[in-house]
């Protein structure tokens, strides 16, 4: 029987990630470990496949005794580092949780790995596995004709929250080199399904155009980025836990590229075809252009060959399918998305970024 941890377990990709290894795999019994911040929430951990083989903590990776006791007393042989401070826009209002948890919490983890697989001073690599997730964020903006990001490509992050994901990468690097941790590193392009917080763009959007609001496109909304259903992320992690190299990294990308613009008028054009009687047909007169993101990457597109030949990996839903699925969840769980947005953190955090867009700074 594995043991494996997920820190983030309450989270959009956290939660994806339980349900699928509870049905992938009957040998495997799962902790979650989230301090259920703004972004976690146990409606997330609602009807779980096989609830006996999960347990959910309530604890801060910033804390190293927390972890320390996790690790300890749920017998952990791998863990799935998914816990993090996730969004840009709030990285760039206020950066200091996202050094805090991406990079001190980061290293926390590593460090009780290490003491925890390493007792005899030789941390056994057969039976163990660490699997920090990281975001194609790190590799910067690539131009409209760059290549895709592989996982050689030089880090060059420009968002607060890029370089904290960026910090935390180096030091899951570090740890396998200098202490034989075994460690896997796994890049990941723009994530999109069910469970994911309604202040990211698809969720987001969908809310605002439900509801005949305006649906704020940052600069020319020409920026473009690598959708990845949520259900092919956690394929993916997966595969690299079982088949990947200890000490490698791997990308994963849904291979379909859309500027965002593109992608606000896909998600008008499926309500406009769910609700056809909805007042605010089209939905695309919602748009509006506002200011730009602060340091906004242009362009993101991830080479995902290698986890293709060496895991087998490939993602099985398109976007269009994933898109309209993703849109007919949120429609159908009206009562999981009304109770994150009531949440008083949600409409603080509308009010701040749209002053710091109307102030433009
Ligand atoms: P999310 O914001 O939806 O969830 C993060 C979870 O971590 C929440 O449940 C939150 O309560 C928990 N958390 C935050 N701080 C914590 C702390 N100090 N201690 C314990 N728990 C804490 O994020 P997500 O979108 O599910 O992303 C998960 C991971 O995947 C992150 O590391 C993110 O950088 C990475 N990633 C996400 C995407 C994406 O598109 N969503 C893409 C690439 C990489
Ligand atoms: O690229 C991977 C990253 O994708 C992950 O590492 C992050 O954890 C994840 O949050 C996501 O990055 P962003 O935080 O940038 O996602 P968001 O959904 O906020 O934005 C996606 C794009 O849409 C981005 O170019 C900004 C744009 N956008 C977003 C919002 C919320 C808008 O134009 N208008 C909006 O209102």
């Amino acid at each position: 029987m594995r043991n494996v941890l997920v820190t983030g377990g309450a989270g959009f990709i956290g939660s994806n990630f339980v349900r699928y290894v509870l049905e992938q795999d009957p040998l495997v019994r799962l902790t979650s470990l989230d301090a259920l911040t703004y972004a976690g929430s146990l409606d997330n951990l609602k009807d779980l496949p096989d609830p006996d083989r999960h347990s959910f903590v309530h604890g801060d990776i910033r804390d190293l005794e927390t972890v320390t006791d996790v690790l300890r007393d749920h017998r952990i042989d791998t863990v799935v580092h998914l816990a993090a401070e996730s969004h840009v826009d709030r990285s760039i209002l206020n950066p200091a949780p996202f050094v805090q948890t991406n990079i001190l919490g980061s290293f926390n983890l590593l460090e009780a790995a290490r003491l925890a697989w390493g007792r005899e001073g030789v941390i056994p690599s057969g039976s163990c596995r660490f699997l920090h997730v990281s975001t194609d964020e790190v590799f910067g903006s690539l131009g409209a004709d760059d290549p895709a990001f592989s996982e050689t490509t030089p880090y060059a992050p420009n968002s607060p929250y890029a370089a904290s994901k960026a910090a935390s990468d180096h030091l899951a690097r570090a740890y396998v080199r200098t202490y034989g941790l075994p460690a896997i590193i796994t890049n990941c392009s723009n994530n999109y399904g069910p469970y994911q917080l309604p202040e990211k763009l698809i969720p987001f959007m969908f809310l605002n155009a439900v509801e005949g609001k305006p649906l704020p496109i940052y600069g020319d909304g020409q920026q473009v980025r690598d959708w990845l259903h949520v259900q092919d992320h956690c394929d993916g992690l997966w595969r690299a836990l079982i088949s990947g190299r200890p000490g490698d990294t791997y990308n994963f990308g849904g291979g379909v590229q859309a500027s965002n613009l593109e992608m606000v008028q896909r998600i008008c054009s499926h309500l406009d075809q769910l609700l056809p009687t909805s007042p605010s047909c089209p939905h695309a007169s919602l748009i509006a252009f506002v200011a730009d993101r602060p340091g906004h990457d242009r362009r993101y597109a991830m080479d995902s060959t290698k986890a293709r030949t060496e895991l087998g990996w490939g993602p099985a839903h398109t976007l269009e399918e994933g898109l309209r699925e993703t849109i007919e969840w949120y429609l159908q769980n009206a009562a999981w998305i009304q109770a994150l947005r009531s949440q008083p953190s949600y409409e603080d955090w509308l009010r701040e970024n749209y002053e710091m867009r109307e102030s433009g700074q």
